[in-house]
């Protein structure tokens, strides 16, 4: 079969990672997916960095909407960030030309991704997305395929890794804050601007998504309740652990009589459970449905790697998939009588 060609829009921690794996992997990866996976496009804003990984192969775009619009690729991969400006016209510039499309940028699902799934649909094309949500742990793989025909009732968990970062070494080494979100920083771990973790917005994003999957709704991060860590202190931390708890920042969105409820803030969790025991970069998400019961995924929710594994993951379902194949919906079924659980004014 040919190569199947792609374009990566970014070449940050994410995309960055993502090439060296396609090009150490490559044949591993054809024998898997029955065909090649070609890099064929590239476009960053400083063309002269080292990447780390030999890309002279690649077309290099001066932008990344004129990689989209006239790249010779089958897949647009946006690994940049932002939920507007160059991601959101390059990724409908790649979805208006038929193209494949593999983000892992949930502020831009969060703010536009029901138009984007609908432009996907329309084209026929697919709209994949599994590392916008807790980096490598398949939460939207989960709930897209695996919990087909399950009511879900309850989604929470960690679903940002920065925070949990921080709150862990703050409390098992006592670090300050300032410190721990400096190292998550140099690690790949924060956003471009980490107010979005800090501050609970990227759990927001995150949480947005994962209720549009589950509970059918438009997607309306700016409703949830929100706060975030950045004015938790060790003196909490410490009091916390000595009543029995630790404090994580927790996401949750649940079905009550009068809709849809969403939240994002600290929480004390009893020490014995298991979303308490996850340290670190780790995410955890927990899904309650009425066939399966409770879900529970815990994995690698932030860094380079994990990261492009969940964006590899897309890719490879694009390479095996035939055109023309029955497409499994972007967002699901909208059920039109759930409506997002509106905070009090
Ligand atoms: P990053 O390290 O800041 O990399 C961003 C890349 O995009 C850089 O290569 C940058 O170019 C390029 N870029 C930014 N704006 C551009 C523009 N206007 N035109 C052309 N290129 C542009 O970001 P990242 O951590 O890899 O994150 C990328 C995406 O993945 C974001 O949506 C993020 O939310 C998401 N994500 C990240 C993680 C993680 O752990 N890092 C996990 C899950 C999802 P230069 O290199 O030349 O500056
Ligand atoms: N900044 C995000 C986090 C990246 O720390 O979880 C993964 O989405």
């Amino acid at each position: 079969a040919d190569a199947l060609k792609i374009g990566i829009a970014g070449l940050g921690t994410v995309g960055a990672s993502l090439a060296r794996i396609l090009q150490t992997r490559a044949n591993e990866l054809a024998v898997t997916c029955g065909r090649a996976i070609e890099i064929t496009a590239v476009s960053a804003r400083d063309k002269t960095r080292d990447r780390g990984v030999d890309l002279s192969r690649a077309a290099w775009f001066d932008t990344p909407e004129e990689l989209a619009e006239k790249a010779d690729i089958d897949v647009f991969v946006e690994l940049m960030g932002g939920a507007e400006g160059a991601a959101d016209r390059s990724v409908r510039a790649a979805l208006s030309r038929g193209l494949h499309v593999v983000t892992a940028n949930k502020a831009l699902l969060a703010r536009c991704g029901v138009e984007l799934a609908k432009m996907a649909e329309e084209k026929g094309v697919l709209l994949n997305f599994e590392a916008a949500v807790a980096g490598g742990i398949p939460v939207i793989k989960a709930l897209r395929e695996s919990l087909t025909g399950n009511t879900v009732s309850r989604i929470y968990g960690i679903m940002n890794g920065t925070c949990n970062y921080i709150l862990t070494r703050m409390e098992k080494e006592g670090l300050t804050f300032e410190a721990c979100l400096k190292e998550a920083q140099r690690l790949g771990y924060a956003e471009a601007d980490p107010t979005f973790d800090i501050e609970g917005n990227d759990t927001a994003h995150k949480l947005a998504i994962l209720t549009t999957l589950a509970f059918g709704t438009e997607i309306a991060a700016d409703e949830i309740y929100l706060e975030g860590i950045s004015n938790i202190t060790i003196e909490d931390i410490q009091a916390a652990a000595d009543l029995g708890y630790r404090i994580k920042l927790l996401g949750v969105a649940q079905r009550t009589d009068s809709g849809i409820e969403q939240r994002v803030h600290p929480t004390m969790v009893p020490h014995d459970t298991v979303i308490a025991q996850v340290d670190g970069v780790t995410n955890a998400v927990a899904i309650e449905s009425d066939i399966l019961g409770e879900l529970l995924m815990v994995g690698p929710g932030a860094g380079g790697n994990a990261t492009a594994s969940a964006v590899l993951g897309d890719i490879a379902d694009i390479a095996k998939s035939r055109p023309g194949a029955q497409r499994v919906p972007v967002l699901g079924t909208p059920a039109a009588s759930l409506s997002p659980y509106r905070k009090a004014q």
